[in-house]
């Protein structure tokens, strides 16, 4: 539908709504409402919120998919609310339910806090074991941009759990660590000025880690900024038989170099390689 011409529509908005405190369990409303060419699915809830129910809950807020809030279901498909126009999903109905594989808050608000919870345990930053350089740092850090190609797909990560929802094995296995915690693990690991390989080793491969992935692939085709965290976790699975048989070299960390001594090596940033994904 995106390139043909698209004139205002009634579209029904079906909603999954559900309030703890109120509801035995969740339940559909439909909401009708006109639709302007060019609306998001959250102009959309907005509307709704504004003249039909103001009691609506979801999450937002920068409304240009960059803070990761406004993951949803829609039409079966995890994705931003801000970041899909609602004419071209459908002219007619969307069924819009929180993200599978989370807890509900309320209606379309998950609780992200698992994720997060996993996130964190995986030491999702740059771990150095020069301490007092860190404390005291005598020069920046360079990278060519092959080091920096090797992880910066992956930095693009918004944290919005879209491919968590999306995940078939996560459905099944609540304490797997899931795409978006492996994904970020495989990130730092793959950093040139990172040493934290062994501090994230046992969660990373533990029975919950990354060799539970069966590689559907679903986490890469939903994510809405184009990361390929189904690739990271297969890379970060071949770290870590790499590490069983001592064949992994770590903690290659960027020499450092003198801070006046201009910047000729600083790398020129790439465009973040094609999205793909790769077809069993
Ligand atoms: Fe920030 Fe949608 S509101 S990503």
């Amino acid at each position: 539908m995106a390139n043909k011409v698209q004139k205002p529509s009634d579209v029904v908005f079906t909603i999954r709504r559900y309030d703890p405190d109120v509801d035995e369990a969740p339940h559909y409303e439909d909401y009708k409402i006109r639709v302007e060419p060019g609306m998001t699915v959250l102009e959309g809830l907005h509307l709704i919120r504004e003249t039909i129910d103001p009691g609506l809950a979801w999450r937002y807020s920068c409304r240009m998919g960059v803070c990761g809030s406004c993951g949803m279901l829609v039409n079966g498909r995890a994705m931003l609310a801000c970041n899909n126009q609602i004419l071209d999903i459908s002219d007619k109905r969307l069924v819009i339910a929180p993200l599978p594989n989370f807890g509900i808050i309320k209606d379309l608000v998950p609780d992200l806090t698992p994720m997060f919870e996993k996130h964190v345990s995986l030491s999702p930053y740059t771990v150095r074991d020069d301490g007092d350089e860190m404390e005291n740092p005598t020069g920046e850090y360079y990278q060519t941009e092959e080091e920096l190609v090797r992880y910066l797909q992956f930095s693009y990560c918004i944290r919005c759990g879209c491919c968590m929802a999306a995940c078939p094995t996560l459905a099944t296995d609540d304490k797997y660590h899931g795409p978006m915690p492996l994904a970020q693990a495989y990130r730092y690991n793959a950093d040139t000025r990172d040493a934290g390989f062994d501090k994230r080793r046992g969660e990373a491969g533990d029975a919950h880690g990354a060799f539970r992935c069966h590689y559907a692939g679903e986490c890469s085709n939903v994510c809405p900024k184009g990361v390929d965290p189904a690739r990271a976790i297969q890379l970060l699975k071949r770290q870590l038989v790499l590490d069983y048989f001592h064949l992994l070299k770590k903690g290659s960390k960027c020499e450092i170099q003198d801070s006046n001594a201009g910047n000729e090596r600083n790398p020129k940033i790439p465009d973040p390689p094609p999205f793909t994904v790769e077809q069993k």
